[in-house]
């Protein structure tokens, strides 16, 4: 969508909730979107593109390729490294230091100990593939 976009002209617009709390010295990329009660937090740098949903907190010196999702109420602790188009769902949690890899969904009410690789689902406490 934002090759689309840009190969189009146009700019992405970021949109931040003024009850949103984002710390002067985290970045945010163009197109993001931060909702109501999101916390990113001292040094945490996001891509264009990046969505933290309703109270959810991104703590401090996480960092965010393009494209990154993050549910309502989850949390990352800090210096966790998302890698692009990466979901993490309603109420996970994740550890400090973890990489989450390029197009892997953490499920709903997660907790995330260990490296997610790309394209991997991972479900449960503590997260284990999702096994179908
Ligand atoms: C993990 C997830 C992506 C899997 O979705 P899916 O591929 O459609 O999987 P299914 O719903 O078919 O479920 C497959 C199995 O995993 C289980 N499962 C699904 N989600 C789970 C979760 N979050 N935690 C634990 N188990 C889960 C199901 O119970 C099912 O088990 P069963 O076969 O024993 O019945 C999805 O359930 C999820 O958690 N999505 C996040 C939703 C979210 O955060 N929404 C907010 C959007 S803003």
């Amino acid at each position: 969508m934002v090759e689309v976009v840009r190969a189009q002209g146009g700019q992405l617009g970021t949109i931040v909730h003024p009850a949103s709390i984002v710390s002067p010295s985290a970045g945010i990329g163009a197109g993001a979107f931060l909702a109501a009660g999101a916390i990113v937090g001292v040094g945490a740098v996001l891509a264009e593109a990046c969505l933290v949903n309703t109270a959810a907190s991104v703590d401090h010196d996480c960092r965010f390729d393009v494209g990154v999702c993050i549910g309502p109420g989850a949390r990352l602790a800090g210096h966790v490294s998302c890698e692009a188009d990466a979901f993490i769902g309603l109420g996970a949690c994740i550890l400090q230091n973890l990489r989450i890899g390029c197009g892997a969904v953490v499920g709903a009410g997660a907790v995330v100990t260990r490296d997610v690789p790309a394209g991997q689902t991972v479900v449960g406490c503590p997260a284990r593939p999702l096994v179908r």
